[in-house]
């Protein structure tokens, strides 16, 4: 990732001679366009403060998350300036600016924060451009790696045309601000009419163990080789609960949060993690539960829950 130079360049992680091997990490990898991502990521939005409006109540802490998660050899971290809002992107600025080559920040626009803490649309054209000029600056990068285009509203995916905000966001691309394109949020539909217009490397919708909408999605975006990264893995706001799922943690001796992480790994090669925590305990935890190894008999018993 190229970094604009910063005051805190001292501060460095890049080149860290403690970096884990990111080729130890459950699942292994996955090339987003041409950029090698490890497939458990993280996703920053747990960092900003309740509602994600505000400041964290630990500061220090967050940066601490920051920068385990990189010295654990992740190397995918999903972020957006609606976060706080501009919160997390400053603090993974903080924690991790100037950032090591390895590392991929993936940002999305088109949402913005209201006082009441709602997600109002801001995909008009203009909207779009400060979104991603205020994205660089946060993030202090002369080039976002990934820009998702967010669609959709608080009930999901709704239908509409996209040309007019992709456009924008490929105009963009073209000026050299944005390396790749993906959507969020968005329908089958959606999805085909930004292929139409260029090409995208990734789509971030709502799934996991028991919300299942989008399993045909999945299956047709790996045979095209398009990444799908799961928003709220885990259950999001409100955890996973399921008596089947608790079964099977109990039969492995391990938590529903493993295994529902071990389960969209196996799920299909294409899907890649962004769990998100505040905790360095908990990131670590996920790391280890991703790697679980599950049976025929789990996966049997685990692919009732969303069905
Ligand atoms: N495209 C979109 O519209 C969209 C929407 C939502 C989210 N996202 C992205 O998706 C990422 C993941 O979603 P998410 O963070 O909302 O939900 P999530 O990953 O499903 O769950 C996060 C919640 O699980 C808890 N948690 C994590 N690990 C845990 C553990 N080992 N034990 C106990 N609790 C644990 C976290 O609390 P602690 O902090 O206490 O660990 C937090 O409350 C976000 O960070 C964001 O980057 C995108």
């Amino acid at each position: 990732m190229r970094s604009t130079s910063h005051p805190d360049d001292a501060r460095t992680l890049a080149g860290s001679a403690s970096l884990a091997s990111s080729a130890s990490l459950p699942g292994g990898t996955w090339m987003l366009g041409d950029l090698t991502v490890t497939r458990f990521g993280y996703g920053a939005m747990q960092l900003a403060g309740p509602q994600v409006m505000g400041p964290p109540a630990d500061h220090d802490g967050a940066l601490a998350v920051l920068r385990e998660v990189v010295e654990l050899g992740i190397t995918h971290i999903d972020t957006s300036d609606a976060y706080g809002p501009r919160i997390t992107n400053r603090l993974i600025r903080e924690a991790l600016h100037p950032y090591p080559e390895s590392l991929h920040i993936v940002t999305k626009v088109g949402a913005t924060r209201d006082q009441q803490g709602g997600w109002p649309p801001a995909r008009k054209p203009d909207d779009l451009r400060r979104a991603v000029h205020e994205n660089l600056e946060n993030l202090g990068v002369e080039v976002l790696d990934l820009v998702n285009l967010r669609l959709g509203n608080a009930e999901g995916p709704q239908p509409g045309s996209l040309a007019e905000p992709f456009e924008t966001l490929v105009d963009l691309q073209r000026q050299g601000l944005i390396r790749h394109l993906g959507v969020s949020t968005a329908t089958a539909q959606q999805i085909a009419e930004a292929q139409a217009i260029a090409p995208i490397v990734c789509v971030q919708n709502m799934y996991n163990l028991a919300f299942r909408q989008d399993d045909e999605l999945i299956d047709t975006l790996a045979e095209q080789g398009i990444a799908y990264v799961p928003y709220f893995p885990l259950g999001g706001f409100s955890p996973l609960q399921s008596a089947a799922l608790s079964a099977v943690a109990a039969r492995l001796a391990a938590t529903p949060m493993s295994v529902a992480l071990a389960w969209l790994l196996r799920r299909s090669p294409n899907i890649l993690l962004i769990p998100g925590t505040s905790s360095v305990a908990h990131l670590r935890e996920n790391v280890a539960g991703a790697g679980l190894s599950l049976s025929d008999e789990d996966l049997a018993d685990l692919d009732k829950i969303g069905r």
